[in-house]
């Protein structure tokens, strides 16, 4: 009797903590990754990545425009990763990049250079 419960509360267990890793996973790029850009990005880099958030009028030169695909998809993924990992400065931009290794794990920063990626026109086409 006894060992039947605890079969079934371990039961239990894998199927609910299984649903919340696939949960969690599904989650990631589809609603994460905007949500951070959101909050850290659009400021500076607008809405809709153009560079035209609130404080780029402040800024010279202008946060980087995503939508501009023929300069974006020239840089690979390691450039954009390393900008926002550790700031303008570090890839030879403007300074007023700042610095993101401290707010966004190295799982979020490749989320959002997925979806910086998403915003190009021309779409973006990996070289693998
Ligand atoms: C305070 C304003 C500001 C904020 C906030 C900001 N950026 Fe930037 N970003 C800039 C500026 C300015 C540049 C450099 C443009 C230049 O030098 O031509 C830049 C450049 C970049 C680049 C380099 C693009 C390239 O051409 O290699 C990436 C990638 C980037 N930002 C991503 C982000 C991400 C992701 C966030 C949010 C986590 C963010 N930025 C938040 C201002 C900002």
């Amino acid at each position: 009797m006894r060992k039947a419960t605890i079969q079934v509360t371990l039961l239990t267990a894998l199927v609910v903590g299984s649903a919340g890793a696939w949960t969690a996973a599904s989650a990631n790029t589809e609603a994460k990754a905007p949500e951070k850009f959101t909050t850290f990005c659009v400021p500076c880099h607008g809405p809709a990545g153009k560079g035209d958030g609130a404080a780029a009028a402040a800024l010279n030169p202008k946060p980087r425009n995503f939508t501009d695909g023929e300069l974006m998809n020239a840089k690979t993924d390691a450039q954009l990763i390393k900008a926002i990992k550790e700031g303008g400065a570090a890839v030879g931009l403007s300074s007023f990049m700042p610095t993101w290794a401290g707010q966004l794990s190295d799982e979020e920063i490749k989320e959002i250079v997925t979806y910086i990626r998403s915003l190009a026109i021309p779409k973006y086409q990996p070289k693998w």
